[in-house]
């Protein structure tokens, strides 16, 4: 996607990384899937609320490949809430002119999962008002490894020629290639880290690592850090005089 210097007040493309729900429910005695239901309620207002902020693009990290590590009980609970969002909630948010699409790889998700996930994209392809992306068993370097064998059998088919390979090639085998890269990524719950979230993609973008838990995210504090992005000023490598 092509850069330029002027800072837009309002970030066109916004990527979360909705951390602290265990914690949200720890602090409240109660297992860690409750504080992920409670997450999912808060995905729902924050995909609202883009409409009204001027937010076009929402991307969130919502399963990573490393979670497969959690316990059996939490990660057939956190899949089992999925499938659950995407009968119920993510229905309506459709009804709102909502496109719902998906990054990661879904080879090791339940085939019950990836068939709403696919019928989700279908049914919303023509909505157009905020583009949600979810990252579901998404890692970045495990996305650019994918691109990266997708890149080699098109060089090995003669269909590529390494030559023609750029900056501008790349992203075009990634899971994001209908996306724009991401303005700002915001981080939930206090933790400063990254964690592979579209890795490639957020070369240039703004980060706010903000203390709130994610089930306390509300529009208001999703409003407030827009706000602190619109004062930054991005160069992306540019000297501004
Ligand atoms: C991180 O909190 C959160 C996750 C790994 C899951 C994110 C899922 C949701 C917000 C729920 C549903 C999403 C959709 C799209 C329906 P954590 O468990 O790492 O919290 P902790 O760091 O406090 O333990």
């Amino acid at each position: 996607m092509a850069k330029d210097t002027d800072s837009d007040p309002i970030p066109r493309h916004v990527a979360i990384i909705m951390d602290g729900n265990g914690r949200w429910a720890k602090a409240r005695g109660r297992p860690r899937l409750f504080g992920h239901r409670a997450g999912a309620r808060r995905v729902r207002e924050i995909v609202e609320s883009c409409p009204e902020l001027g937010v076009k693009y929402l991307t969130i990290f919502a399963f990573s490949t490393e979670n497969w590590k959690r316990t059996q009980v939490e990660v057939s609970g956190l899949m089992a809430l999925f499938k659950k969002y995407l009968l119920t909630e993510i229905r309506d948010l459709c009804d709102n002119g909502v496109r719902v699409r998906f990054i990661g790889d879904r080879i090791r998700l339940e085939p019950a999962l990836v068939s709403l996930m696919n019928e989700l994209e279908e049914i919303t392809k023509d909505n157009s008002t905020v583009n949600l992306t979810v990252a579901l068993n998404y890692g970045g370097r495990d996305e650019v490894f994918r691109a990266t064998k997708r890149l080699a059998q098109d060089v090995a088919d003669r269909k590529l020629s390494p030559d023609a390979i750029n900056e501008e090639t790349l992203p075009k085998y990634l899971d994001t290639h209908f996306l724009p890269d991401p303005d700002l990524v915001i981080r939930t719950s206090g933790e400063a880290r990254i964690s592979g979230f579209l890795l490639w993609q957020s070369a240039y973008a703004e980060y706010e690592f903000i203390d709130t838990l994610w089930p306390d995210f509300t529009p208001d504090i999703f409003e407030h850090v827009l706000r602190n992005y619109g004062k930054r000023e991005r160069r992306f490598g540019a000297v501004i005089a």
